[in-house]
């Protein structure tokens, strides 16, 4: 087990992000999240056989051998009532995503879990949207209404400029989650300008 020191002070916000080889699954033994469902899904190995039947990837972030965070992604449609591009002359109602599948950050950190997310959305713009079409992120942001007071994701996700695929949706939701959207558009074109300028 890990001292609780150990993720003490640290700047997680330029981390490096690793993809989960089969080397590192050994990694987790001290994994300590909030929900304790994401520990098992590590431990239990839900991630492992995820990835071994290419449903997912999956990085994670360690300090020395501890495991600090993972986050998994995966392809997806975006399905919304309203068509959301319809000022770009695009009528369609379902859209190209990625989906964040599971996140976790071990409970002792601070600022992994918006570290994760900005890389995703990073990655997904670098290395994705350049070879596949792809303008959402998606997740499905936890809901669980069955403890005091109810855990809701979403928030989390919200700080980051993602919105309710159903605005609508009522409280507590039907499924324990409610899923939400990222727009990629407007990072894209600024990396893309931002890429312009240095090379000019
Ligand atoms: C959700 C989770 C990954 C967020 O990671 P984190 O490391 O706690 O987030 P950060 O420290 O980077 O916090 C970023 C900001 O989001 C806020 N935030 C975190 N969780 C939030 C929530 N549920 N609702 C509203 N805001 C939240 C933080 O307070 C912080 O705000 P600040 O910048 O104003 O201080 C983490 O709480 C976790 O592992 N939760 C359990 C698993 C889970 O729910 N995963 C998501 C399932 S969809």
């Amino acid at each position: 087990m890990p001292s609780s020191g150990k993720f003490d002070g640290l700047d997680f916000s330029q981390i490096d992000i690793e993809l989960l080889t089969p080397e590192l699954r050994k990694l987790g033994q001290g994994f300590r999240c909030i929900r304790g469902e994401f520990v098992t899904y590590w431990k239990q190995g839900r991630i492992h056989r995820e990835i071994d039947a290419s449903l997912c990837q999956c990085w994670i972030v360690r300090v020395e051998d501890t495991l600090a965070g993972y986050i998994t992604l995966l392809a997806d449609k975006l399905q919304v009532e309203d068509p959301l591009l319809a000022k770009e002359g695009v009528k369609y109602r379902t859209f190209p995503a990625v989906k964040i599948g599971l996140l976790a950050v071990d409970r002792r950190t601070k600022g992994l879990g918006i570290r994760l997310m900005d890389w995703a959305i990073d990655y997904v713009i670098t290395e994705v949207t350049p070879i596949i079409g792809v303008r959402f992120i998606t997740v499905d942001a936890l809901y669980d209404a069955d403890v005091e007071p109810a855990y809701d994701a979403s928030g989390f996700y919200a700080k980051l400029g993602f919105e309710f695929a159903i605005p609508t949706d009522p409280l507590p939701p039907v499924n324990p989650y409610r899923t939400m959207y990222f727009d990629l558009k407007q990072l894209s074109e600024a990396l893309v300008t931002e890429d312009m300028t240095e090379d000019s």
